[in-house]
């Protein structure tokens, strides 16, 4: 049994040297190096070339990189049948918390404003917000979505979140499903898009759905970018229905240069840095899931392929 680790990002070196720093005799193989096709046994993958899942005739486990499975799911052309895992982790959820938190006060402060203003040297107070002021709707509370909810809790916010199912978080009203997401949306002046990609949440951020959050609201998108209709945002800014959107993520990915959205005053643009996985952090977890493979138990962190997360 063996791993093959494939990505294009220029992070596979650093991947394997910290799989072997860690753990000095595992078999792991970067895709891209001469490696035995039959011995492997699992596959940690991350935006992966279409068709690099074939031709393994062993494989027993698909494994993202990160918390995202979209990826994986929509690659017609993995082997079908095989157990897909991903990352749960605690670094993972603290520093998606951080983004978060940055980018609600940033909001709350006009900080983006104010670097314009710099840099067309204008001195302009501009009122500023309060925690006190604002409900903060968490759309997706699961592992990252109630960790992101705990935190501004705990800082003072309103704090709301929508998922499928019903969930009980000290402090925090969680609705759910159809029947929840009109008063979630209602309720909502900054709205968290923290949903995994599936065939129910695609687009999910569009003119219906957004037209129904408080007047002005504020949108962050830290999940991916399908979740948003992009066709339908400027309207929704321009028309001040929304104050404004931070987003890390895009349908395509860099956002090519001629993207409206790269121009627009009230659209922030991180390049999906929001919380990466830290090999040093995720490295373990990934080696247990391997191991259990090795000794035929249930693996961790496995998803579910036909809800897509
Ligand atoms: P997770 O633990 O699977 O949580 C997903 C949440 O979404 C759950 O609460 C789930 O509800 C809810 N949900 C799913 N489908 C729904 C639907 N149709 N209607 C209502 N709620 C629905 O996932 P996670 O680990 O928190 O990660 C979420 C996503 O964040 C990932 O899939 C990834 O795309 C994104 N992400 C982005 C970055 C970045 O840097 N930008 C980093 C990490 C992750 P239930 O709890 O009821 O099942
Ligand atoms: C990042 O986008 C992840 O899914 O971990």
């Amino acid at each position: 049994m063996a791993i093959v680790l494939i990505r294009q990002d220029g992070k596979l070196d650093l991947w394997k040297k910290t799989f072997l720093d860690q753990y000095p005799d595992l078999p792991v193989y970067s895709f891209n190096e001469p490696h035995p096709r039959e011995s492997i046994s699992m596959a940690i993958v991350w935006k992966h070339p279409k068709g690099s899942l074939e031709g393994y005739p062993n494989l027993k486990c698909i494994t993202s990189f990160g918390a995202g499975v979209d990826f994986i799911l929509k690659d017609e052309s993995r082997p079908a049948g095989i157990p897909i895992t991903r990352v749960i982790d605690d670094a993972l959820a603290d520093d998606m918390a951080e983004y978060v938190l940055t980018a609600v006060f940033g909001h709350l402060k006009n900080m983006d404003q104010y670097a314009q203003d710099q840099f067309a040297a204008q001195w302009k107070p501009r009122p500023y917000g309060r925690i006190a002021d604002h409900t903060v709707g968490i759309m997706g509370f699961g592992t990252l979505g109630s960790h992101v909810g705990r935190a501004l809790s705990q800082l003072g916010f309103r704090v709301i979140g929508w998922s499928r199912h019903p969930k009980s978080q000290p402090g925090i009203v969680v609705y759910h499903g159809k029947s929840g997401e009109k008063e979630f949306l209602n309720r909502t002046s900054i709205l968290i898009c923290l949903l995994p990609l599936t065939a129910e949440t695609k687009g999910i951020l569009n003119t219906s759905t957004l037209i129904q959050l408080r007047p002005g609201a504020y949108l962050i998108n830290v999940a991916r970018g399908g979740h948003l209709a992009e066709d339908e945002l400027i309207p929704l800014l321009d028309t001040g229905q929304l104050s404004g959107a931070c987003l890390d993520v895009f349908n395509q990915e860099p956002l090519p240069s001629d993207h409206p959205f790269w121009a627009h005053p009230r659209i922030k643009i991180t390049p999906h840095v929001a919380s990466v996985s830290d090999p040093q952090s995720v490295v373990p977890q990934l080696v247990e899931n391997y191991r259990r493979l090795e000794k035929g138990q249930a693996l961790l962190n496995q998803i579910d392929p036909e809800l897509g997360y």
